[in-house]
């Protein structure tokens, strides 16, 4: 889902099944969108630096991990999602990170990606897979970025895929997850890719069914007024000491005896 134009004319509320996701229409229309930073970002290429000035920000609050009580993520290995050529992991993860690994489900991007990041990149894992069916591996990661295709994702695919992400996490890792967000209180529907924009508080509702905590949000500034607001999440794994305990409940009368 590139950027897009909100308002009147540039979507639809959301009705058909499947929370109004096409999943091949998605497909066909990236497979004809050209391997570029303007194909990427559907015509908006010049706010890219910007973008990337944000996220810069955001993940190194993030991976300062002030946040949390057993440490901060360490710089090992990262993974892009919906990588498309490589542009978050060029600009942003390899400068962060020692190893960053790739998915995306359309080939041409991904072989593009080599000629775009260089021989001396850090990718090492690229795979072509849809989100949707993609399982990261077992405590792997220290950052899971996903930017700019959740919206590909139906609601009951995309908690699946939150908590597949929170398995695929190292201790003390972060899922970041930056997207467009609609004004309004409604789902907008793209009938040109098969996807949607989701309000806010949907977003917060699909981490919390995921039993991802949110550790932070923030609007990315300076982008054109007419764009749709984009907005970043930092997600972590709940853990047991975020749900009060039994015994606790019932010393406060919360739960019988
Ligand atoms: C707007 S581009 C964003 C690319 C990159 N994240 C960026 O910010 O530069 C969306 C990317 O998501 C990919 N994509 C769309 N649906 C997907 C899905 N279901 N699973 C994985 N990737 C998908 C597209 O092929 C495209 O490369």
């Amino acid at each position: 889902m590139p950027l897009k134009v909100a308002g009147p004319g540039a979507a639809a509320p959301s009705q058909s099944g499947m929370d109004g996701i096409d999943y091949e229409l998605g497909a066909d229309y990236w497979s004809k969108v050209d391997p570029t930073i303007d194909g990427m970002l559907g015509g908006f290429a010049q706010i890219s630096p910007l973008d990337i000035e944000g996220s810069s920000k955001f993940l190194k609050w993030c991976l300062k991990g002030s946040w949390s009580e057993s440490g901060s993520p360490s710089t090992g290995r990262a993974l892009d999602c919906g990588a498309g050529i490589g542009r978050v992991t060029k600009y942003l993860l390899q400068r962060h990170f020692q190893t960053v690994d790739m998915v995306e489900q359309d080939a041409k991007f991904l072989d593009h990606s080599r000629a775009y990041l260089g021989p001396t990149s850090k990718v090492d894992q690229r795979f072509c897979s849809g989100l949707q069916s993609f399982t990261p591996q077992s405590a792997h990661y220290d950052v899971i970025w996903s930017q700019w295709v959740l919206g590909h994702l139906a609601d009951s695919d995309l908690v699946a895929f939150f908590q597949r992400c929170a398995r695929g996490l190292k201790a003390n890792g972060v899922l970041i997850v930056k997207e467009n967000t609609t004004s309004s209180d409604t789902v907008e529907q793209d009938p040109q890719d098969g996807s949607v924009t989701r309000p806010d508080a949907l977003l917060k509702s699909l981490f919390a069914q995921a039993d991802l905590v949110l550790i932070k949000d923030l609007q990315q500034l300076k982008f054109p007024a007419e764009l749709y607001p984009v907005k970043m999440y930092a997600l972590r794994p709940k853990t047991a000491s975020d749900s009060p305990d039994e015994a606790k409940l019932k010393a406060v009368g919360m739960l019988p005896d």
